[in-house]
């Protein structure tokens, strides 16, 4: 379905990008910059190349979403013990104050979800792209040809991707990073075992 090098080719250019965000002396949330990463990534890889975000440079709505679900977590317990009441409250509070709208973060992850992937799929050079999505709906016509597309459940696996892949990579990165500071011999290790290995064309190891 993918390519190596255009998946390579992705990810080098995205952490470039993350890398431009920093400054030395000047203090970084990586909690955020990887989550932008993870989803930029993981758009990438299920909506193609002309439909991932660039939520890593541009302050954008898909940036805003992921920075709210963030907050969502700190009321996790509420919405898992307490699922109706806590759709019902944060409902109504949603139209009370708009510094409450990432009680609905999910919800408009969702909705952006199923708005991006009508946007690709009306793309025309969609069925010559790379993409989960491109491969779902190939697949699905190859096996139920005269069907007509179960668009919900393919929106249900693009989004239950980009969930499982964007708060693991974030979380991840983040720990890594954490870790790394609390440990500069363990990053001269890591800097000698990449000064070690060959240099590619394009400078990078
Ligand atoms: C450090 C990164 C990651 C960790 C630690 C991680 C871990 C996990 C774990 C523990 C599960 C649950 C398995 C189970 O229910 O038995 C899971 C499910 C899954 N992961 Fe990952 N994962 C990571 C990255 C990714 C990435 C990058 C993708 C996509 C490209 C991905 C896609 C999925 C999917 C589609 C599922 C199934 C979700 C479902 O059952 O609805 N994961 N992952």
């Amino acid at each position: 379905m993918y390519t190596v090098p255009a998946i390579e080719q992705h990810i080098q250019e995205r952490s470039q990008t993350v890398l431009r965000q920093i400054s030395p002396d000047t203090p970084v949330d990586i909690y955020s910059l990887a989550d932008c990463y993870a989803l930029d990534i993981i758009t990438f890889l299920v909506l193609g190349p002309h439909h991932s975000t660039q939520s890593v440079e541009n302050v954008c709505l898909e940036r805003q979403i992921v920075m709210d679900l963030k907050h969502l977590q700190f009321v996790g317990p509420l919405r898992l013990h307490c699922p109706i009441l806590f759709d019902y409250v944060s409902k109504l509070l949603d139209t009370l104050s708009p510094g409450l709208a990432y009680l609905r973060a999910e919800d408009r992850l969702a909705s952006w979800c199923q708005q991006r992937i009508s946007a690709t799929m009306k793309d025309p050079d969609f069925d010559n792209s790379r993409s989960l999505l491109q491969h779902i709906l190939a697949n699905l016509q190859n096996v139920r040809p005269k069907q007509s597309t179960d668009h919900l459940y393919v929106a249900a696996e693009i989004l239950d991707n980009i969930n499982a892949a964007e708060a693991t990579v974030a979380v991840t990165a983040t720990y890594l990073v954490w870790r790394l500071t609390e440990h500069p011999e363990w990053q001269q290790k890591i800097r000698k075992e990449l000064n070690e290995l060959a240099v590619q064309e394009n400078g990078l190891v």
